[in-house]
């Protein structure tokens, strides 16, 4: 970044916002928009197949004018050229940031040591798509000679949450006569009630880990290995027709019994909660066929392409990156409240967390300084309707500022009856009351007796942000993650931090290690924990002997 300064806060466009924000602090959605009848026109974007209208955040020009000023000052426009050419921008890790290879068109150019990468990017692809082609047509078979009808992923976070979320989001798309099945976590019980019921020779797992080393991913494997080599009475041959591996590791791959030619590659540069649309989303290219899935890394192509070249005030990563700043640093929102109208995108917000959250979710700097503002807001939402019946309670009427991304589609893929139009409906009207609310005038006007009015009003002012599109498509769903993940990637650049690295999971790991043998010994451990953590794990030994 050019002309580093110490802080952003020592940015001249930050200490203007600090200054503006004084100013509109006050201000009213509604007086907003009744003093300028075209806002909700023209506070919105558009880009690809997705429509952002951000009129109900509380921004005015000069609001939006300040932050394209810090995105400037930031230096976001090299930052995003270091991306895409390839620099080395995860500087902790010292690798490149190159998710957008992966869904770069054949024939193009990304240049990492010398070397293009694209090439290499859809040789695994036409790997994945010979491989699921056999797959689906039932000439790959497994070891008994059945037709594979059940796949489970094995993998955690960026190695499950990307395949999880993209086979429920595009289910409609999804091959029906098969099973698809995801184990992540180490409770036993994930594997056991995900393999429930399913015949071994029928079922292929995919062993999804950039690593190849996660202790919760090898345990599940090797559990998947054991119950299936038991189904055939110990001869391990079968594990060849009913594993592969999606991973940059092959040494690790190939010394858990995986033959490499069944191993998928993705590279260093593909941060795990960047690669859904790597070989980690084999189970989706399975589950959609390879031709969804190529229009889906095509929705992705088409907002990257929109990200590094639109300006600023037109690019919806930078403006959504933008607003969350402005909501977070200077109005104090401590989360976001992700809400897809959509049931298909049940998993989203699970997704986002570890997107945004293990993206941005850092008190450290690029330089190793301490942070002297907010970084990432905690990310968390469920489908509507369902949440209105829940927690949209406090977002309308609590202490707390909670701004709101909606996301919802014109068209159902699922057609029935009025639902669609009261699903619509009901989005449309929780942007409505939130950001106009409803005053103590109006409320009395219904006929409400005083002692009851103070309860019935709604002080509005709350903001959020709609991203529309036509329908819920590969292509679309390829778009949505593209724009949160520049708009994570604009909001990092700005606080400064290292988006793409995560060593704050690492201190909880290492700990976990030193516990486990002390659970699983058979004498008692002699230990040197803190007093609480020495008494649970006594605890623990002593509630899991037999009674
Ligand atoms: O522990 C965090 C993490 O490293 C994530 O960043 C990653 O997505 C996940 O674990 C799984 O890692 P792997 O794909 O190497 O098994």
């Amino acid at each position: 970044m050019k002309g580093r300064v110490k802080s952003i806060t020592e940015l001249n466009a930050w200490k203007d916002l600090k200054v503006h924000y004084e100013k509109i602090r006050g201000t009213r959605l509604r007086d907003l928009f009744a003093d300028d009848p075209g806002r909700g026109k023209r506070m919105t974007a558009e880009a690809a197949g997705l429509y952002l209208d951000y009129s109900k955040n509380i921004v005015n020009q000069d609001t939006l004018e300040l932050l394209l000023r810090l995105a400037e000052e930031s230096g976001l426009r090299s930052m995003i050229d270091a991306m895409f050419r390839g620099d080395r921008i995860n500087i902790t890790e010292n690798r490149s940031v190159l998710h957008v290879a992966l869904r770069a068109p054949r024939g193009s150019s990304i240049i990492v040591d010398g070397e293009n990468v694209v090439p290499g990017v859809h040789a695994v692809l036409d790997k994945m798509v010979n491989f699921v082609n056999r797959l689906r047509s039932g000439e790959w078979k497994g070891y008994s000679g059945k037709r594979i009808r059940n796949v489970i992923n094995i993998g955690i976070g960026g190695s499950d949450l990307g395949p999880v979320m993209a086979y429920e989001a595009l289910k409609y798309f999804s091959e029906r006569s098969m099973t698809f099945g995801f184990v992540s976590n180490i409770d036993g019980t994930d594997f056991i009630e995900a393999s429930i019921g399913l015949d071994p020779s029928e079922t292929l797992f995919i062993v999804s880990s950039k690593t190849f080393t996660t202790l919760e991913t090898m345990t599940n494997a090797q559990t998947a290995r054991s119950w299936l080599i038991q189904a055939f009475d110990g001869d391990e041959r079968a594990v060849a027709r009913h594993f592969v591996a999606v991973s940059t590791n092959a040494k690790e791959v190939s010394s858990f019994g995986i033959d490499t030619a069944n191993m998928f590659e993705f590279w260093d540069w593909v941060g795990g909660r960047y690669s859904m649309d790597s070989a980690i989303g084999l189970s989706t290219m399975i589950s959609i066929g390879p031709e969804n899935f190529l229009e889906l890394l095509d929705g992705f192509n088409q907002m990257d392409e929109h990200f590094r070249t639109t300006p600023f005030e037109r690019n919806l990563p930078v403006l959504m990156g933008l607003l969350g700043i402005w909501r977070s640093n200077f109005f104090g929102a401590e989360t976001v409240a992700v809400l897809p109208y959509d049931q298909y995108l049940n998993r989203l917000p699970a997704y986002l967390q570890q997107l945004t959250m293990e993206s941005n979710g850092k008190y450290v700097t690029v330089d190793g300084a301490r942070v002297d503002y907010q970084t990432g807001p905690i990310y968390w939402g469920e489908p509507g309707t369902n949440g209105q019946h829940s927690f949209y309670q406090l977002i309308h009427q609590g202490t707390k500022l909670i701004p709101c991304d909606f996301i919802l589609f014109a068209q159902s893929l699922n057609p029935v009856g009025r639902h669609h139009d009261m699903l619509l409906a009901n989005v449309i009207a929780q942007a409505e009351a939130l950001a106009f609310g409803k005053t103590l005038e109006e409320v009395k006007a219904d006929g409400v007796p005083d002692w009851l009015a103070p309860h019935k009003v709604f002080d509005g002012n709350r903001p959020s942000s709609v991203i529309l599109a036509k329908q819920l498509t590969p292509a679309i769903l390829g778009n949505l993650i593209a724009l949160y993940e520049h708009s994570v990637f604009t909001q990092g650049v700005i606080w400064r931090i290292d988006s793409f690295d995560q060593w704050g999971v690492e201190l909880g790991k290492a700990l976990a290690q030193r516990i486990i043998p002390e659970l699983e010994s058979d004498f008692e451990p002699d230990l040197h924990h803190d007093s609480s953590t020495n008494n649970l794990i006594e605890r623990c030994r002593k509630f899991k002997r037999p009674a």
